[in-house]
């Protein structure tokens, strides 16, 4: 037995080696993220590592930038010059848009046999189909509408946890009085919308921002509740540091996490800072949804699409790259170290912190009472021109001294309008 064992493998080897046969299931998978923060990177090296489990080589295609806006103008670049990666990270309507190039790989006969019908919330297979085609495989769902918040800066300014815009406002004079910085922001166009996101959900309800950013209706986009929550989102500007401009997501976090400040409007995906960082929710900090979002959910699912490339390898690839993206096994350990929580509905939340367990639990019950919702700010209520409408009369209000809501009101209503035709 030992003897035939070893003259197989040497002939295997001498063939492999002679070049004669090839590593039968290995491929190369070159995949684009823009997952380059402590919290996002320790995720994204699970997926590798388990890539290269399976014999695949994994080359790393990060291109820095929170929101990933950076990352997309580099891949239609690549996917222009007729040179796409194997997978990028595309996420919500943007997949139908690029469906629309004909680039896309179909994925059905992997989802098929692994019955991804089954596994996924309606609400996450949906965003993955194109022409009604699995096109993109979710590795999460995050939940955007939180407020992280640091205890012991609230504790020693005496304020208290705010559930309404109202009593933001008391508790973040009291942190400034106590010499705090009560709102660590990131001045950068996607963070300024995910603040307005909560504002105008917090203020508006979820009718209401689901006129504006799903519907795009004009009158949402320009009625007095629109106006209220446009001030009421430069009103916070105040409770900002000087140096937020230009700052990413994470250093914002960071201030939360060293206790420089005591508040900041971000996705969970803050969480795999604090988690990097060793902190425990309920202790270390907390978090809580966004004044006036309670028993909401904004969403924000992360998938992967795969090109559609010659060569058997590429296809393998992409098939492995599938499977271990869906399997039980990756969508909790990244899911840990992400922040977010498990796109399929089968995995046990055993192992996750109580922020996890608070948007799962929240997730399923927002989705039963209709108060799940596609978040503006991270692409998933819009095509990416209407969503980058958006963006620059938002980040232009927050900056411009003199300009009122009403006017900025009006910018966002000519500028969507101008995206969508
Ligand atoms: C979001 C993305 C998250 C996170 C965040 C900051 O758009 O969905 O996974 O990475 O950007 O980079």
């Amino acid at each position: 037995m030992m003897m035939k064992t070893l003259g197989l493998s040497a002939v295997l080897s001498a063939a492999l080696s002679a070049g004669l046969i090839g590593p039968a299931l290995a491929a190369e998978v070159e995949v684009l993220h823009w997952w380059t923060s402590g919290g996002e990177a320790k995720s994204v090296a699970e997926l590798k590592k388990m890539l290269e489990a399976k014999g695949d080589t994994w080359k790393d295609f990060a291109v820095a930038g929170g929101g990933g806006e950076s990352a997309m103008t580099v891949l239609k670049s690549r996917v222009v010059s007729g040179n796409p990666p194997t997978a990028a990270q595309i996420k919500g309507p943007s997949i139908q848009e690029w469906g629309d190039e004909g680039v896309l790989a179909n994925l059905d006969p992997v989802a098929e046999a692994e019955g991804w019908d089954k596994l996924l919330p309606g609400v996450v297979s949906e965003v993955m189909k194109y022409d009604g085609h699995y096109v993109a495989v979710p590795v999460n769902v995050h939940r955007v509408n939180w407020l992280w918040v640091n205890p012991q800066v609230f504790e020693k300014s005496g304020a208290e946890i705010p559930t309404t815009w109202d009593e933001f406002f008391v508790a973040a004079d009291k942190i400034k009085a106590a010499g705090f910085t009560p709102v660590a922001h990131g001045g950068q166009p996607w963070q300024d919308s995910t603040m307005f996101e909560d504002v105008v959900l917090g203020v508006g309800g979820v009718d209401f921002y689901r006129s504006a950013f799903v519907d795009l209706d004009a009158d949402a986009l320009n009625s007095d509740t629109m106006i209220e929550a446009l001030e009421i989102f430069k009103r916070i500007k105040q409770y900002t540091d000087e140096g937020a401009s230009g700052r990413d997501w994470n250093l914002a976090t960071a201030m939360v996490i060293n206790g420089k400040a005591g508040m900041q409007f971000m996705g969970d995906w803050a969480k795999g800072e604090f988690t990097a960082a060793g902190q425990v929710p309920g202790k270390d900090y907390l978090c809580v949804p966004a004044p006036g979002t309670t028993n909401d959910f904004t969403f924000n699912i992360d998938s992967f699409v795969m090109f559609s490339l010659s060569g058997d390898d590429a296809g393998k690839g992409q098939e492995n790259l599938a499977v271990t993206i869906m399997s039980p096994e990756f969508q909790e350990i990244f899911n840990l170290n992400k922040g977010s929580i498990p796109a399929r509905l089968d995995v046990s939340m055993d192992k996750f912190d109580d922020c996890a367990k608070k948007s799962n639990q929240d997730f399923i019950k927002s989705a039963e009472d209709n108060t799940l919702i596609p978040s503006m700010a991270h692409g998933m209520s819009t095509f990416s021109s209407v969503q980058g409408a958006i963006f620059d009369a938002v980040t232009q209000f927050y900056n411009a001294d003199g300009m009122t809501a009403k006017e900025a009101a009006a910018n966002m209503v000519s500028a969507v309008q101008a995206a969508r035709y």
